[in-house]
């Protein structure tokens, strides 16, 4: 089962004729990116797959949770809404007490930084298990969304120590940190676009396919060698099956968490 956009099939197995199939990737060759891009992007990836639990058999409950599994949608693009919206607000807010040092504006920034940040640890914690499952140039533009957002979040985290240093309202500094955290949040969005809209990280391929309400016969399951794929056709679209030992696992052939075919 694909874990980012949650497909998955379930076939009985009879009668057809499948062969096992091969995979290759269908990727589009973009330039590498550089070599300790690359390494960091490995230990991290392993990192945040040991945290979540990812090598764990399945169900994997606590990556399923921050994938957004049980709610039927990535979960991260939900939760970015709240920092984003918060920290625009707090630079209107800043803008007004600038301008007129109202209290209420210096009150409405400080309240509006701190629920950004709240909202950022749920932003980092599910981009961060969304993107653990990327490679490739969609894993190369996440890694430059993370540094993005992540820099954001530590401007902005400084921008509340002042503000609660000095009091709401006394803190020039603190709203100029607030100003540069939103264009590095708002150039990250961008890139988070680039990935869901270009690379079609975390979009679900099978959308417009027409799935059966009923099983249907494809394979003789005796004919089933394990651990080799067999690509079969179940109410016209195309699927991987796989037996693991008395187990038979099915997915759509175009695996969008993955971005690769199999012909
Ligand atoms: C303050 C923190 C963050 C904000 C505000 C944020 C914002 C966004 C936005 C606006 C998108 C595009 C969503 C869409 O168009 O559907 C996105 C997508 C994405 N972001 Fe983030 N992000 C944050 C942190 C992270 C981190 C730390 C990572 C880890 C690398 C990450 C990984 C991803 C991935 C993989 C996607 C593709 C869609 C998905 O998997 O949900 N994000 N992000």
């Amino acid at each position: 089962m694909c874990e980012t956009c949650g497909c998955q099939g379930s076939i009985s197995l009879a009668a057809s004729s499948a062969s096992p199939s091969e995979t290759t990737s269908s990727t589009p060759s973009t330039p590498p990116p550089p070599p300790f891009v690359e390494r960091w992007s490995d230990g991290l990836q392993d990192a945040i797959k040991v945290v979540i639990g990812s090598h764990r058999k399945p169900p994997r409950r606590f990556k399923s949770f921050l994938n957004g599994t049980w709610f039927g949608h990535p979960l991260h693009p939900v939760i970015t809404d709240v920092p984003i919206t918060a920290w625009l607000l707090t630079a209107v807010f800043d803008i007004i007490w600038l301008i007129a040092h109202t209290t209420w504006a210096a009150y409405g920034g400080f309240v509006a930084v701190i629920v950004g940040l709240l909202g950022a640890l749920g932003a980092i914690a599910t981009g961060l298990t969304d993107w653990s499952d990327t490679y490739g140039a969609e894993r190369h533009v996440g890694f430059n969304h993370l540094l993005f957002n992540a820099g954001a979040t530590m401007l902005y985290l400084i921008s509340f120590i002042l503000r609660l240093i000095a009091g709401p309202g006394d803190g020039i500094a603190a709203a100029i940190l607030g100003f540069v955290g939103l264009v590095c949040v708002i150039y990250a969005g961008y890139l988070g676009g680039e990935m869901v809209f270009t690379k079609g990280t975390g979009v679900n391929h099978t959308a417009w396919e027409a799935a059966g309400e009923d099983y249907e016969a494809v394979l003789p399951a005796e004919g089933v060698e394990e651990h080799k794929l067999y690509r079969v056709t179940a109410s016209g679209v195309p699927v991987i099956v796989l037996r693991q030992g008395q187990q038979f696992c099915a997915i759509s052939a175009s695996v969008p968490s993955c971005g690769r075919t199999i012909r």
